[in-house]
């Protein structure tokens, strides 16, 4: 298939439906039917993102700015990517190449970036909330991609994207056992929003150290022992113990964390015969998830990076366009 009728397919698949918000921060931004609308099109762009020619021009003439203030290897490639296949010219800032390096406020700093008139903006960055500043200081679409310990949305569409591949679309009463540093999990924090909107039954395995204090009021279960918690899983989602984020200290030493959490073979004979491994990555082999399973067809952690390049596509494509609607923060001076 050609650009062009790859651009009309998926044009035509969209029916000129637009997502119910203007940025993406949380994962309480969109409706389930936004999801289910992001799924579809996710769809139709694995032929062209896995095809010889990879280029279209659904976002030509935009601009796309990545400003990642935190190490990254697969969410800032698969946005610069998808955004440089929609048409859109992308550029990189870093935190190293910052000006906030030289104290500039973050306030500052979206001022600025917004002045360059940018249709989105993808923030990553230490801080929660950080990315929701942005998107209330500046024009352009704002896309999180992970803030601090709050959120990371486009992780959590990509990975409920993965689970429908495997276990098809009715997801209601799956069980989803995620495993590991929960407490500093931004990947946690929008992965259980989407699995109760799509009524899965979620079991969080940590140690107590490692679990948010409000689990009982989000309805999530908490498991502290492994071999109980993946009996009978569908699906088991580890995390990585986030030591960038002090988490070493919450536990007595990493190999006694590791010894007591690790997935490997022999644990996952206590989940279902069909259940799948997922990771959000980077994977720290033999501490999070052993070999023997991370070279088995259990692992689905090479799809869940392949599904975050064509859904981060889509949600480009979707938020590219609003920066001529979108209203900005009005900021109040105090007089002196
Ligand atoms: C995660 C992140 O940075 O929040 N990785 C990712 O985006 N794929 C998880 C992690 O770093 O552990």
């Amino acid at each position: 298939m050609d650009a062009q009728t790859f651009e009309k397919k998926l044009t035509q698949k969209r029916k000129g439906q637009c997502l119910s918000c203007t940025d993406l921060i949380s994962i309480e931004d969109l409706s389930k039917k936004d999801i289910e609308m992001i799924f579809d099109l996710a769809s139709s762009t694995e032929e062209l993102l896995k095809g010889n020619m990879k280029k279209i021009g659904l976002l030509k003439g935009k601009t796309q700015i990545n400003f990642f203030l935190e190490n990254s290897t697969r969410t800032r490639s698969s946005f610069e990517l998808a955004g440089k296949n929609l048409g859109a010219d992308t550029i990189n800032i870093s935190g190293d190449s910052s000006s906030m390096k030289k104290g500039e406020t973050l306030l500052d700093t979206a001022i600025t970036i917004d002045q360059m008139q940018p249709d989105i903006i993808v923030i990553r960055s230490a801080d929660s909330g950080a990315s929701r500043f942005f998107a209330k200081n500046v024009k352009a679409a704002v896309i999180n991609a992970g803030d601090g310990w709050n959120e990371h949305p486009t992780q959590a569409l990509l990975d409920l994207y993965t689970i429908t591949k495997f276990k098809g679309k009715n997801l209601k009463g799956k069980k989803l056992v995620i495993v590991g540093d929960v407490l500093h999990s931004r990947v946690f924090g929008s992965l259980w929003r989407i699995a109760r909107m799509f009524e899965l039954s979620v079991t969080v395995c940590a140690p107590y150290t490692l679990i948010p204090s409000n689990l009982e009021d989000l309805n999530i279960k908490h498991e502290p022992d492994i071999e109980k918690a993946l009996k009978d899983a569908d699906i088991v989602y580890t995390l990585r113990l986030q030591t960038e984020r002090a988490a070493a200290s919450y536990v007595p030493t990493l190999r006694e964390y590791s010894k007591t959490y690790i997935i490997n073979a022999k644990r996952m004979l206590l989940a279902k015969p069909d259940a799948i491994v997922m990771h959000p990555g980077p994977v720290i082999r033999e501490l999070d998830v052993h070999t023997n399973i991370l070279e088995s067809d259990k692992s689905v952690i090479p799809h869940q990076v392949f599904s975050g390049y064509c859904v981060r596509f889509v949600v480009l494509w979707l938020l590219g366009e609003n920066r001529k609607n979108k209203t900005v923060e009005k900021r109040l001076y105090k007089q002196f």
